[in-house]
């Protein structure tokens, strides 16, 4: 049965499945959504039967977990969002995120994250979350820093996707910085 994470006003987060296979295709496949990300769109629907197998090696390892995002009104997957690259002893992680084209622009990006933020912090006891994101996407830096998250460095160079070079701006938040924090 699949498990179901964290809920918000108009949203599930849980685990993906194999119901999610076309759905993620959509989402990955698409040039807009991996213009700033760290390999280039899909090109088969085996890579997405690849990604779903390693979300499901990483619930059962509890080492990295990438959980769908559902829409409650009509179950549509509109995207995913994952924390991952823990550093157990320092009580640290990255979160990752992505959403399907048409969902953009609605706030849902915004809605899944202080969810998963309040998770991080509140029940897995994290002490800082980190993200790696591309100075140019905009809508990125805007969801990042509207969760509290401070830029902390800039990385030139640090990506090269085909034949790309690209720079990497990291932000940072501390849990006691967390507009949330109990
Ligand atoms: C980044 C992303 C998750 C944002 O999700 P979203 O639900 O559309 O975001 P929101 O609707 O909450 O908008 C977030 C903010 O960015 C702003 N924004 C949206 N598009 C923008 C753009 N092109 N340029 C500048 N700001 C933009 C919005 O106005 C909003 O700011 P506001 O709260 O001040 O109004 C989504 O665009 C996405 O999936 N992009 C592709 C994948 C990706 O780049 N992931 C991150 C990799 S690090």
């Amino acid at each position: 049965m699949t498990q179901q994470i964290l809920t918000t006003d108009r949203l599930v987060i849980r685990e993906l499945d194999g119901r999610d296979i076309d759905a993620l295709y959509a989402i990955f496949s698409h040039p807009e959504v991996m213009r700033y990300w760290a390999s280039p769109p899909w090109t088969s629907i085996t890579q997405a039967e690849g990604r779903l197998a390693r979300a499901q090696e990483g619930y059962r390892s509890e080492e990295d977990f990438q959980w769908g995002i559902e829409r409650k009104a009509d179950g549509a997957l509109l995207g995913t969002c994952s924390l991952f690259s823990f550093n157990r002893p320092s009580r640290r992680c990255e979160i990752g995120y992505a959403l399907g084209r048409p969902y953009w622009g609605q706030g849902y990006m915004g809605e899944a994250l202080q969810a998963l933020v309040a998770y991080a912090f509140d029940t897995l006891d994290l002490n800082r979350l980190e993200a790696d994101i591309d100075p140019r996407n905009n809508a990125s830096a805007r969801t990042l820093e509207r969760l509290g998250f401070q830029k902390e460095g800039f990385m030139p160079e640090r990506w090269i996707v085909v034949d790309e070079v690209s720079d990497t701006q990291w932000y940072g938040l501390l849990r006691r910085n967390w507009q949330g924090a109990k």
